[in-house]
């Protein structure tokens, strides 16, 4: 059964930007944030308080909140990973963050410099002391179905990480396809992993990468699971710099195009978003690797 309405968590602004090699003036990401909400998307992921030195292109945290518009009815989380970031994200007047965790060994050490277990350390005061100030707390865990490193990932490795982030606190869990490997079958292994836990599907969001142009199946497979959540990026725009062979996030005119034809509702308007789509890749001087793009604005 699918559902009939879904929530679209669009992380352009923050996955997208992060990895572009050009960093991008903080007026271009503001019009970029402002016509996502012009085009119906209610939930824009728009930046992250990481250390400046490890996401250069997101250095601008705090001025690009300072500039934000913020819209009725439209939520802007940011990443955070430890207090300092916090700190910085309450300072910002931030309403909504999101932790991000990994399933593996490599990527906790190469991503949040800590061990698998230090970053639960470093989560953790972060996740209580938000939640006690009001805010809302999702946890991303990262590397769900394989690792450049490490290989296939276990079912079992990410519902132990993923249940641990809930427990901390956290309102929802994203489960994240890193570098975008993962076929359905393994989608229907890993949420039917989460439901022997005990875990209901309306605490789970996915966010599919599209290295291997399955991000849309992977994400239709999960829908019919009755996950309501989904996580893209206006254009297809994203990565990770941390992990090489990371490519761009499902498209979000993609999984629109998608959703139209179901009948499923998101209050997106597909229009609008390829113009926005097409007027950020000319600023970043290429072309949309969206299909959905290409076919409407190519
Ligand atoms: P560290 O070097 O271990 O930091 O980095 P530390 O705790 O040792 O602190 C060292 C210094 O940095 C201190 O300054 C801190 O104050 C400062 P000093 O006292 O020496 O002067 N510092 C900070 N400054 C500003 N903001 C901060 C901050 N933290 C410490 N937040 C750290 C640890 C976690 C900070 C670092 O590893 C980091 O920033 N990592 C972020 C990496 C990142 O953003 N990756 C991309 C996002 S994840 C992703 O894309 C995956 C996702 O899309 C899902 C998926 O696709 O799977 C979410
Ligand atoms: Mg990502």
């Amino acid at each position: 059964d699918l559902p009939s309405r879904i929530t679209i968590w669009e992380v352009g602004a923050r996955d997208g930007l992060q990895n572009e090699s050009a960093v991008v003036p903080v007026e271009v990401k503001l019009e970029f944030l402002d016509r996502l909400a012009d085009a119906g998307l209610t939930t824009l992921e728009a930046t992250s308080f990481v250390h400046p030195k490890w996401v250069p292109q997101l250095a601008d945290a705090a001025e690009l909140l300072a500039g934000l518009k913020k819209r009725e009815g439209v939520r802007y989380p940011v990443l955070v990973p430890n207090e300092r970031g916090l700190d910085r994200a309450l300072a910002a007047g931030v309403e909504h963050i999101a932790i991000f965790g990994s399933a593996t060994e490599t990527f906790a050490g190469k991503n949040l410099n800590r061990t698998l277990d230090e970053q639960f350390a470093m989560f953790e005061p972060v996740v209580t002391r938000a939640r006690a100030e009001g805010l809302d707390v999702r946890g991303y865990v990262s590397m769900c179905f394989g690792d450049p490193w490490e290989g296939p990932v276990a079912a079992d490795q990410v519902v132990s990480v993923g249940k641990r982030l809930l427990d901390m606190g956290c309102s929802q869990l994203s489960l994240g396809d890193t570098i975008g490997v993962a076929t359905t079958g393994q989608v229907d292994a890993l949420l039917d992993g989460f439901i022997a836990a005990g875990t209901s599907l309306d605490a789970l969001a996915v966010h599919f990468h599209d290295t291997y142009g399955q991000a849309l199946a992977n994400t239709v497979a999960a829908l019919r699971r009755g996950v309501s959540t989904v996580d893209s990026s206006a254009g297809g725009l994203g990565g990770c710099p941390y992990a090489e062979s990371a490519t761009g996030n499902l498209a979000t005119e993609d999984l629109v195009w998608a959703l139209n034809g179901l009948g499923i509702e998101t209050g997106a308007d597909l229009g609008k978003l390829a113009d926005t789509s097409a007027w950020m890749a000319q600023r970043l001087g290429r072309p949309s690797p969206s299909r959905v793009v290409q076919a409407l604005r190519g």
